[in-house]
């Protein structure tokens, strides 16, 4: 089969394709996925997971059909229906024309839109989604400030938040990104390139994080006594694996802070999907790339401002439903 592959080691990638790589089967209640299309992240190549495959395949976000069923899979998902779906960090290997996966990493995608469009969906949703229930434990009432709200991540958060709870974020973006969160249901949104905004912006319940290095530090002056800093920005900061303590919380000892990695949910997408089935929450504005073109995709995904998340479509035929 075609896949990426990441050779080299942590500190210098290097992004190839392969045409002649074999293809899994699944075992037990493993489900084996044809790929139609992968998303991309592109700080993926820091993430430590993707060197410790045999198979160095990137990818944890893929939409497709069912190829086969394990012999022990008694669930309800049938061969050739339609699944987005986010792959462990340990399993990845996503960017593939086929990939395994378990059933609590997928779920029915949203018929309305693309392959493409379904395939970069699941690691913001999933990402948004663990912020707002499990770790901001967000309610109508919590002041919320979201950083990289552009971004992927920032984007679906807006719109996500918004529909699970009904509380307010305010939004950090560069100026031509303003209107379009404004449109997705943020309440204001301050540029993060205006001098002093972390003094002036107020005090926040919740700060979720999505850059991470200087705003994230910056953030500190703007979360209350009692709030807490969720973050995901790559690369994590020095405190995150119970490797330390936050110099910030010296002085602020009442705030919580975290950094997590994203974990699967099918229910979850599954909800979402139904969301994006009837127009409460808009897909992200997605940029295809061929197989043959899959690194000129990785450079792209690296970029900042590009506007558009970065996709790998393997299957050219089922990717032209837009
Ligand atoms: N831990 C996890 O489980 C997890 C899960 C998902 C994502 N992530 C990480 O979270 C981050 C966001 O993901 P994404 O997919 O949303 O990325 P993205 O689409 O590239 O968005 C990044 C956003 O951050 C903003 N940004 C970048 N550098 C900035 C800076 N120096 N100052 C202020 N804003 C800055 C960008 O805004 P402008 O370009 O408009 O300035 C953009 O809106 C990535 O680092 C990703 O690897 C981690």
């Amino acid at each position: 089969m075609k896949a990426v592959q990441i050779l080299g080691d942590i500190s210098s990638p290097r992004i190839v394709t392969n045409d002649d790589m074999p293809t899994p089967s699944p075992s037990g209640s493993e489900i084996l996925i044809k790929v139609h299309a992968a998303g991309i992240t592109g700080d993926a190549v820091t993430w430590p997971e993707i060197y410790a495959t045999p198979s160095r395949i990137p990818g944890h976000e893929i939409s497709g059909t069912v190829a086969a069923l394990g012999p022990d899979y008694l669930g309800p998902l049938a061969v050739n229906q339609e699944v987005f779906g986010m792959l462990s960090a340990d399993r990845g290997q996503g960017q593939a024309e086929y990939a395994i996966c378990s059933a609590a990493e997928i779920a029915p995608m949203p018929s309305s839109i693309s392959h493409a469009e379904a395939a970069v969906l699941p690691i913001p949703l999933l990402t948004a989604w663990e912020t707002i229930v499990d770790h901001g434990k967000i309610t109508p009432s919590t002041k919320v400030l979201l950083t990289g709200a552009s971004g992927a991540v920032g984007s679906v958060f807006v719109q996500l938040v918004s529909l699970l709870t009904g509380a307010h974020t305010i939004a950090l973006a560069s100026a031509q990104n303003h209107e379009a969160l404004r449109k997705h249901g943020a309440e204001n949104v301050v540029d993060y390139k205006a001098a002093g905004w972390e003094k002036s912006i107020g005090k926040f319940d919740v700060v979720f994080d999505t850059v991470g290095g200087d705003i994230l530090t910056k953030t500190w002056d703007a979360v209350a006594d009692d709030g807490i800093v969720v973050t995901v920005g790559d690369p994590p900061p020095a405190w995150a694996f119970g490797r330390g303590k936050a110099v910030e919380a010296e002085t602020r000892p009442g705030v919580r802070y975290m950094h997590f990695i994203v974990s699967p949910d099918a229910e979850r997408l599954a909800e979402a999907s139904s969301f994006i089935h009837s127009g409460r929450m808009k897909p992200l504005a997605v940029q295809s790339f061929g197989f043959g073109d899959a690194v000129e995709g990785w450079t792209y995904a690296q970029q900042r401002n590009r506007g558009k998340k970065a996709v790998i479509v393997f299957d050219v035929y089922n990717c032209k439903r837009d």
